[in-house]
């Protein structure tokens, strides 16, 4: 079982769908810490709810984001992780602390990357006109929402709809996607190389896994 470490900052959607995928033995791992930069949101109600340990550190408390960054570097450490899984964690990461996660920590941008890196995801792709939008785990990297892409899942966008529509549309492809490619990492068969992101010794092409 590989021991598995989420961040969040909000309402832990994600972070429920890999816990419930991990509990029903869909995921061989075990998540033993949930640990947000913001007190009092759902997200934690929902871990401890779950029987997971959650953890609060506040970002508030630090002059610096390479301050806050070393702090939660050790109380992640703490927790001897195999994988640091990012579900809606809603700060940006220091060099550093991405540099010690390297190939061991993933994240979920609600965009079909490398669209629309940063945030208000969905707005973006109305404004464009884009006729899909969609998500993407990939692994952490320096660079913001630019790490090797894994998987991708994509939703029509329809006339008329709102952010809120394709956000709650994309938020039903994340829980599919995110326990999925959290258990390619859990089993072995996913992992960083120099060349990109592999799964099943297969290098991944920039759209990740599966792509049309
Ligand atoms: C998800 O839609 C995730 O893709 C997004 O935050 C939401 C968290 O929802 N992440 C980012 O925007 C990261 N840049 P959740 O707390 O219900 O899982």
């Amino acid at each position: 079982m590989k021991r598995i470490v989420i961040l969040i900052s909000g309402s832990g959607t994600n972070m429920q769908a890999i816990v419930e995928a991990c509990q029903a033995g869909r995921v061989a791992g075990e998540v033993v810490a949930v640990i947000s930069n913001k007190d009092g949101v759902a997200g934690l109600d929902k871990a401890a709810a779950a029987g997971i340990p959650i953890a609060v550190l506040s970002h508030r408390d630090y002059p610096t984001r390479e301050a806050y960054d070393a702090d939660l570097q050790q109380l992640i450490d703490g927790y001897q992780p195999d994988l640091v899984v990012l579900a809606g964690f809603m700060r940006i990461l220091t060099p550093a602390i991405t540099r010690h996660y390297h190939g061991r920590m993933l994240n979920i941008h609600p965009s079909l990357l490398p669209k629309y890196k940063g945030v208000n995801t969905h707005q973006r792709a109305l404004d464009a006109g884009d006729e899909e939008h969609g998500v993407s785990v990939h692994f952490v990297t320096e660079e913001l929402d630019g790490g090797p892409v894994v998987l991708q899942a994509k939703v029509p966008v329809f006339a008329g709809d709102t952010a809120a529509d394709l956000q709650q549309r994309v938020h039903t492809q994340e829980h599919a996607i995110y326990p999925l490619v959290v258990n390619w990492f859990c089993t072995g068969r996913l992992r960083l190389t120099d060349q990109g992101a592999e799964l099943d010794g297969e290098l991944l092409g920039p759209a990740g896994y599966a792509a049309d």
